[in-house]
């Protein structure tokens, strides 16, 4: 039955936490050591289920993974494999990013059609039209898509919509293409920029003017030592479990630009946000209601959508979520619903009206954020909530319950 988290509600949180690199940054990052045979040194790589995912499946293709707490080396000493292991990939959608990669280094490969969370369609489309408009040519049988490329060669991309993944494997690829490539419509995410950066420091020359990128493309890049940026979401995460509990919980090793489009709606609520140089702190549960609409960044991340869900269930008045990425990204409702939150859904919006209180129930993770959203909503619940299912949890919060422990949560994990 796997593990699951014990909870006795309705203790005030209180204290510093401190912040994980961004497992949205290190995924993509690991991935682009496939770009050069000499050696990547990352560091700040959160240990998580996701990033041993992603290091499985470099080390399968070929790549040598060492790994010391939170430093990874990744070097080449075999030459690397064009074929992707699909145990590895359907586990995480992210380990499709290994595909444009390949194709530029190998001329071909073959990598099976993702899994990953359970929400949305989060098709692959967009991803193989940028490798296909690179000169990719891409068949798929069987649930394997496979590329062929003599060489590819820069061109002009306008993506329909800015997606994180696409942007992430055009640029990649487009850095290893013969001649420029001019990506418009692209993500901005500080994780998508935090890519570049590494890119950049791998030899790699990209401009930037909004959300249209320029990429010389390069016959090779070299190794390069990098730190990834800190987790945004994990840090929004713990200080909405301050808030939830209406205490004061200060997130270290993180600052406010980032977590912008975050702190401002739980501003609006009426939660005090303090920050400075590196920290950022918040207290209060908030007294009114907001309206908020997820949107690519800089608007408000989808990924702190069910954890903002939590909060706005104990909030007084009716809040609306309007969920603009995922269409699928209801899939805490049903939890927080069986602990009594009167939540509606509205097509893509969700519609809360905060309960003066939660009641404990036993309840299932059913993806990372969904996870994150019911252990917030136990925290504050009246009684024990049991949230099973863990495994999700553990793929995107590195030591979340000694971590809320910490800051005064009564919590203990069972192992099942
Ligand atoms: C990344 C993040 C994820 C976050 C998301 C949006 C990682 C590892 N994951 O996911 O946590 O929630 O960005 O900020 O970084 N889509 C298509 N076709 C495509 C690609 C995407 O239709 O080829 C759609 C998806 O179905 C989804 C939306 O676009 O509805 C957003 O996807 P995308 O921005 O690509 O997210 P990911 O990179 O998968």
């Amino acid at each position: 039955m796997g593990d699951c988290l014990r909870i006795e509600g309705g203790r005030r949180l209180s204290g510093v936490v401190a912040v994980e690199g961004a497992k949205n940054a290190a995924l993509p990052a690991c991935v682009a050591a496939l770009l050069t045979d000499e050696p990547l040194s990352l560091h700040r790589v959160p240990q998580l289920r996701d990033v041993s995912t992603i290091l499985f499946t470099l080390s399968d293709l070929g790549k040598r993974v060492v790994r010391h707490g939170a430093s990874v080396v990744l070097s080449s000493d075999r030459p690397l494999a064009a074929e992707a292991n699909a145990y590895s990939v359907r586990q995480m959608r992210a380990s499709f990013l290994v595909l444009g990669p390949l194709v530029a280094r190998l001329g071909r490969a073959a990598v099976p059609l993702p899994g990953g969370c359970a929400i949305g369609e989060r098709s692959v489309g967009l991803h193989l039209d940028g490798l296909r408009a690179l000169g990719g040519r891409v068949s798929e049988r069987g649930n394997v898509v496979f590329v062929e490329a003599d060489r590819l060669r820069g061109a002009s991309i306008e993506l329909p919509f800015p997606s994180v993944g696409a942007t992430e494997q055009i640029l990649m690829t487009a850095a290893l293409a013969a001649g420029d490539t001019e990506l418009r419509n692209g993500a901005i995410e500080p994780e998508v920029l935090d890519l570049v950066g590494l890119l950049e420091a791998m030899g790699a020359t990209i401009e930037r003017e909004d959300r249209t990128y320029r990429i010389a493309g390069r016959t090779e890049l070299h190794g390069a030592d990098y730190a990834v940026i800190p987790d945004r979401m994990e840090a929004g995460t713990y200080l909405l479990a301050g808030a939830i509990t209406g205490g004061d919980v200060t997130v270290a090793g993180i600052d406010a630009e980032a977590l912008r489009p975050a702190l401002d709606a739980l501003e609006a609520l009426g939660v005090s946000i303090r920050s400075e140089e590196d920290r950022i702190a918040a207290s209060g549960k908030g007294n009114r209601p907001i309206r908020v609409e997820t949107a690519p960044h800089p608007g408000f991340p989808t990924d702190l959508h069910p954890p903002l869900a939590a909060l706005l269930a104990v909030v007084p008045g009716t809040s609306v979520i309007s969920e603009t990425v995922f269409e699928h990204r209801h899939t805490y409702v049903d939890g927080l619903r069986r602990m009594g939150a009167g939540i509606a859904v509205d097509g893509p919006r969700v519609v809360i009206t905060g309960v003066e209180r939660l009641s404990g129930a036993a309840v299932v993770a059913p993806d990372i954020r969904a996870g994150a959203a019911l252990v917030l909503a136990g925290l504050a619940a009246r009684g024990e909530t049991q949230v099973s299912g863990l495994e999700t949890i553990d793929r995107g919060y590195a030591g979340l319950e000694a971590k809320l422990a910490r800051l005064g949560a009564a919590i203990e994990r069972r192992e099942g």
